[in-house]
């Protein structure tokens, strides 16, 4: 007979993004509810679990906290403590290695399981405790829904939400002005943010990473807008989106990707003469309130975490299939960032439409 799983602990890693509390919330209220569990929480990713920054997460802790941006137990995308390489903007400390003191830690609050929140950089060094001795569950999350095997992570649908806010608030100004408005999104390397949002909201051009632009092509369907009638065009562009043959922009802090729109606001206003702006969303699209659906989705995934956690089935992320949750291995999830298949439905849904994506 398997062993019951009495206390488990929760951290969140990387950047934050809106449904981290309802993941919190729902992990909690299931092992308390439906298992007896105890449930403590690291703070700040995988800090608290080195560092032993831990605050407990019974049943009034996790209440009312559903709604709630960020997460009440603070995260980290900078911090690398074990040597696992997880994405570009880590902070690689050499010779660092505190993986005796997260056993240590532990054992010592005599956890049964460690259910890691996050991207794929999370995931990944998530994977890595696994196999190291601490029984991982993984939870999908970022803005950017660039994880393997999962339809979708939380916290997408409420980035999409924001941008599409703005693209279709830019609609207005732009067509007062007869200008091209560019809005710069976030996703790293992957254009599912640009692709989403650029649908919702009725851009003309959307920019992925995935589809390396040709400038030329944006300039011919800009000017063949004005030159129909249109008073404005929209583009979208990933922040990670980039012209054939270069590579992504980087801000000052060389790992943190931006400044495309800038660039390519520069570029059509010299080359076409056509009067262009530019607007950054940034961590807009991270803070705030989930929307319903990163509500429902992050509560789905808690609950069949905690489930797992219960059932022992460690070494799993939980995934959404079809509409059904799932969970799938987490040595198929770690290391590598799902993109835009080239061959991905809503590509060609988007061309048939009208909207072009530069090439
Ligand atoms: O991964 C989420 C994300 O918001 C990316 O879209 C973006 O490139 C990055 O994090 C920004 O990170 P930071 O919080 O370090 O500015």
């Amino acid at each position: 007979m398997k062993k019951k799983i009495k206390r488990i602990g929760i951290l969140t890693g990387g950047g934050d993004c809106p449904g981290l509390n309802a993941v919190i919330r729902a992990v909690a209220k299931t092992a308390i509810n439906v298992y007896g569990m105890q449930v403590i929480g690291f703070q700040d990713g995988f800090s608290g679990l080195v560092m032993d920054k831990t605050i407990p997460l019974g049943y009034d802790h996790v209440s009312n906290i559903l709604t709630q941006g960020g997460t009440i137990l603070g995260t980290s995308n900078k911090d690398n403590f074990f040597g696992v390489k997880r994405n570009e903007s880590q902070r690689v400390i050499p010779g660092q290695n505190r993986l005796k003191d997260a056993l240590r830690i532990y054992r010592k609050h005599k956890l049964e399981g460690l259910i890691c929140v996050g991207g794929d950089g999370t995931l990944t060094v998530g994977y890595h405790l696994h196999q190291s001795g601490i029984p991982v569950i993984g939870v999908p999350k970022t803005i950017d829904n660039d994880v393997m095997h999962t339809d979708q992570t939380f916290g997408f649908d409420s980035a999409v939400w924001i941008a599409t806010l703005a693209v279709d608030r830019l609609h207005s100004t732009a067509a007062s002005h007869r200008r091209v408005m560019i809005v710069e999104v976030m996703g790293r390397s992957a254009g599912w943010i640009a692709l989403h949002s650029g649908m919702a909201g009725g851009g003309d051009i959307i920019l992925i990473p995935e589809i390396p632009y040709d400038l030329k092509k944006v300039y011919s369907v800009v000017q063949k807008r004005f030159q129909k009638g249109r008073r404005f065009s929209i583009i979208v562009v990933a922040e990670g989106a980039h012209r054939k043959g270069e590579t992504p922009i980087y801000m000052k802090k060389a790992h943190n990707l931006g400044g495309i729109s800038a660039q390519l606001a520069e570029n059509i206003e010299k080359d076409t003469g056509i009067e262009c702006r530019f607007t950054v969303l940034g961590h807009l699209q991270r803070g705030g309130t989930p929307t319903p659906f990163d509500r429902v989705l992050a509560t789905r995934y808690g609950h069949h975490a905690a489930h797992l956690a219960a059932a022992g089935e460690f070494g799993h992320m939980v995934s959404l299939k079809n509409s059904a949750i799932e969970s799938v291995h987490l040595s198929l999830v770690a290391g590598v960032p799902r993109r835009i298949p080239l061959d991905f439905p809503l590509l060609q849904t988007a061309r048939d439409v009208g909207t072009s994506f530069g090439d």
